[in-house]
C-alpha cells in the first residue's frame, strides 16, 4: 500500500470510466467490480482515507445507477461518484474527440484524426461537468489526481470555480512530437489547461521531453528548469512539477496467481491442446496502435524466410473487442481476419494450424495460463504509452524461460531492454528475425533476460509507481 495514503492524505480520483462494471435493466442496476493495475493501486488509498473515485458509469445515464454506486460504495469503504452523460456527450466526447482526435494524434496516427469542431465543444463541456463534481466532492486539504486525456481541462475549470486544492494529472498515453501535436486546432487552448494542474506525470521521459518542447514552442512564457526525473515549470507565480512516472502492475498477484494449480492446470491444457511446437502470444485490445497487422504480416515473413519452422511454432493471438462501433475499429477486425484466413490458407496441414485467432475478453486466470504457456510473447504496438501485457508476461513466467519480443515505440521498453529483444514494429524482416532469435535462443540466455527484467518489474510495482507520484506531489 501507498506510504502516502497512509499519512492520512484524503484523495479524489478522477477518470473517464468508473472502476465499477454496471449492468443496468428496468430501473436497477447491478454492480461488478473492474480488476486492472490502477484500480489496484489505488483502491487501499481510497480506501484508508475514506476518499472518492469520479467517473463514467461507460453507457448512458440511467435510473438505478447512484442506487448500485451507494451500495457498492458500502463495500469498498469508498465513495464512487458517476457523472452522467448523454447519448450526444458519448457519442461527440468519449468516440470524438477523444478516440477520434487525441488517441490518433497521441499515438503518431495524426492522419486518422476527425478534426470536427463540435467533439471539440462536448469536450469541454463534459470536462466542466466532470469538474463541477469534482468541486462538490471531498474535503477542503484532499488532494485531486486526474488521469488520462479525456479529462486535461478538469483543474482549469476547477480554479475558475474557485477550487484551488492540490491537483495532479497522469497521461496513460504517450505524449507527441511537437510537429504532430500543433496539428490540434485546440493546441494552445489544450496546453495552458494541463498547465493548471500542480504536477503532470508521463510515463517516459521520451513524453515528457515532447511535452516540455511543446511547451517551449507554444508557451514561450513558461520556464522550465531542473534535471532528473521530475523538473519544474513557472506559470505566472505557481510552480508546476512535470515528471516521468513509468506505471506497472501488481508484480506479486500476477506471480502468485500465475503459480496457482488453476492457473497451471489451464496452461497444460493449453500445451496438449498445441503439441510438439512452441507457442509465440499476443494479446491485445482491438486497435490500430497495436500493431496487429504488422506483425501477422512478420509471422508471414517468418514462414518463408525459415520454412524450417513451419509446423514448429503457432501464433496464439487474442484481440480483445474495444470501441467496435467506430468505423477504424470494425475496419481493422476486418482486415485481421482476413490476414489470418490468408495465412492460415498459406501454411496450415492437417494438424497444425499456424494462427490460433480469438476475438475475446479472457478472465485472469485464462490470460496467465496463455502468459504461462507461451515460449514467446510478441508486444510489437506501432506507439503504446507503456503496455502492461508485456510486464504481464515477465511477472507471470514462473518458469522464467520465455522471451520478449517487444517494440521499441512501447513505453516499457525503456524498462524491459535489458532483457527483451527490442524491434522496429514497422520493420516485418526484423521482427520475423527476431522471432528467428527467440525460438533459436538457449536456454541459460532466456533466464538471465527473463531474470533481469522480472527483477525490474518486481522492484518498480504499481505501488512504487503510486508512491513516486505522491513523493513528488508532496515534497516540499
Ligand atoms: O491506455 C489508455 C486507456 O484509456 C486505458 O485506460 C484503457 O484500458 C484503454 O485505453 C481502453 O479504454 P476505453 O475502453 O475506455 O476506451
Amino acid at each position: 500500500m501507498s506510504k502516502t495514503s497512509g499519512a492520512g492524505q484524503g484523495v479524489i480520483v478522477v477518470s473517464n470510466r468508473l472502476p465499477v462494471s454496471l449492468e443496468c435493466a428496468g430501473g436497477t442496476c447491478h454492480s461488478s467490480p473492474v480488476s486492472g493495475g490502477l484500480v489496484t493501486a489505488l483502491t487501499p488509498v481510497l480506501t484508508v482515507n475514506k476518499g472518492t473515485w469520479i467517473g463514467w458509469s461507460g453507457a448512458p445515464d440511467v435510473e438505478g445507477v447512484d442506487a448500485a454506486l451507494r451500495l457498492f460504495s458500502q463495500e469498498t469503504g469508498y465513495t464512487l461518484q458517476q457523472v452522467g452523460l448523454t447519448h450526444e456527450q458519448i457519442a461527440n466526447f468519449y468516440f470524438g474527440f477523444t478516440n477520434q482526435i487525441i488517441w490518433p494524434l497521441f499515438h503518431d496516427s495524426q492522419f486518422e484524426c476527425n478534426f470536427n469542431p463540435d467533439y471539440w465543444q462536448t469536450y469541454l463541456d463534459v470536462n466542466a461537468l466532470f469538474a463541477c463534481k469534482t468541486v462538490e466532492s471531498g474535503n477542503a486539504d484532499d488532494y485531486v489526481w486526474v488521469h488520462d486525456y479525456h479529462l486535461m481541462h478538469v483543474a482549469k475549470y476547477m480554479r475558475e470555480a474557485g477550487d484551488n486544492r492540490r491537483t495532479g494529472f497522469f497521461l496513460h498515453i504517450p505524449f507527441p512530437a511537437v510537429d504532430s501535436f500543433r496539428r490540434l486546432p485546440w493546441r494552445s487552448e489544450l496546453l495552458n489547461a494541463l498547465l493548471e494542474f500542480d504536477q503532470i506525470g508521463f510515463q517516459t521521459l521520451h513524453d515528457r521531453r515532447n511535452f516540455i518542447q511543446a511547451i517551449s514552442i507554444l508557451a514561450p512564457h513558461v520556464k522550465v528548469t531542473g534535471r532528473g526525473q521530475v523538473v519544474t515549470a513557472k506559470v505566472g507565480g505557481r510552480t508546476i512539477r512535470i515528471g516521468a512516472f513509468p506505471i506497472s502492475i501488481d508484480y506479486k498477484k500476477f506471480y502468485r496467481t500465475a503459480r496457482s494449480a488453476v492457473v497451471r492446470k489451464q496452461a497444460q491444457h493449453v500445451h496438449s491442446a498445441l503439441p510438439d511446437r512452441k507457442i509465440i502470444l499476443g494479446v491485445d485490445r482491438l486497435d490500430y496502435t497495436k500493431g496487429i497487422p504488422h506483425r501477422l504480416h512478420a509471422m508471414q515473413k517468418l514462414f518463408t524466410r525459415y520454412p524450417e519452422l513451419r509446423g514448429k511454432l503457432s501464433l496464439l493471438q487474442v484481440v480483445v473487442p474495444s470501441r467496435a462501433t467506430i468505423p477504424l475499429y470494425a475496419k481493422l477486425k476486418k482486415e485481421i481476419e482476413r490476414l489470418v484466413g490468408q495465412i492460415n490458407g498459406e501454411f496450415s496441414e492437417p494438424g497444425y494450424v499456424a494462427i490460433h485467432y480469438q476475438y475475446k475478453n479472457l478472465n485472469f486466470e485464462e490470460l496467465l495460463a496463455y502468459y504461462r504457456a507461451s515460449n514467446i510473447a510478441l508486444v510489437t504496438p506501432l506507439r503504446d504509452g507503456m503496455n502492461l501485457v508485456a510486464k504481464e508476461y515477465c511477472a507471470a513466467n514462473v518458469e522464467r524461460n520465455g522471451v520478449l519480443v517487444l517494440s521499441e515505440f512501447a513505453g516499457a521498453a525503456a524498462q524491459l531492454r535489458n532483457g527483451a529483444i527490442l524491434v522496429n514494429p514497422f520493420d516485418v524482416e526484423g521482427v520475423a528475425a527476431a522471432i528467428h532469435q527467440a525460438y533459436m535462443m538457449d536456454e541459460g540466455e532466456r533466464r538471465k533476460r527473463m531474470d533481469r527484467m522480472r527483477e525490474s518489474i518486481r522492484k518498480n510495482d504499481i505501488f512504487k509507481w503510486v508512491d513516486s507520484f505522491f513523493a513528488s506531489a508532496f515534497a516540499p
